[in-house]
């Protein structure tokens, strides 16, 4: 299976949005209720690119089975050097090795951006995300218990953490 990374146009939107809204209905690695129409996750994105950080799409077939991002952690002006990043997969596509290459590519970009730090926000019941960022060098460093409510249940958020090997800072 050929997989190509390439950054993300908005013909992509709507394999993108599928992508989000499957999870939003059946798991809790996001934790909002509704899902979203293809204009506010297309704004979601252009958010992130608008202020120069990647969105990355991977493709099988010309088909947009993945993609991943990262974009400022919180506002204020210490943080610049700390961003957050989320990588989703088709389901269908899913343990093939899509993951294993979105990942590295979007650390590769932050250290050409010259950036500090990345963290990932998982829920706590996706064990699978966690043991996948830990692969690529990620350490678990907090959880915050019981910080979402979805499925009439109490969810703990896990940050996961990679210090980026840079001469910055
Ligand atoms: C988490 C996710 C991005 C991983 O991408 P993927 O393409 O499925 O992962 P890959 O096939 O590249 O595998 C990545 C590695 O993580 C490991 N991994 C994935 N799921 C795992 C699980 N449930 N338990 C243990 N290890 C797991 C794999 O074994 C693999 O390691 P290996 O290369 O040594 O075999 C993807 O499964 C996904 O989108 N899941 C649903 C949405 C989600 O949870 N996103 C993350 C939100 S924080």
């Amino acid at each position: 299976m050929e997989i190509t990374i390439r950054n993300f146009e908005e013909k992509d939107i709507s394999s993108i949005t599928e992508i989000i809204n499957h999870n939003i209905l059946h798991s809790t690695s996001l934790y909002d209720y509704n899902i979203r129409t293809e204009k506010q996750q297309l704004d979601l994105l252009k958010e992130k690119t608008e202020k120069g950080f990647p969105v990355i799409v991977a493709e099988v077939n010309n088909m947009v089975v993945g993609f991943g991002y990262y974009g400022g952690f919180r506002s204020r002006e210490a943080y610049q050097y700390t961003v957050e990043h989320s990588v989703y997969v088709n389901k269908d596509y899913t343990n093939k090795g899509i993951g294993n290459l979105l990942l590295p590519e979007l650390i590769k970009r932050a250290k050409k951006q010259n950036l500090h730090t990345m963290i990932g926000v998982i829920d706590s019941e996706n064990v699978g995300s966690i043991k996948f960022h830990e692969k690529h060098g990620f350490k678990v460093v907090a959880t915050i218990p019981e910080t979402g409510f979805k499925f009439n249940r109490w969810l703990n958020s896990v940050f996961v953490q990679l210090i980026l090997d840079t001469e910055n800072k």
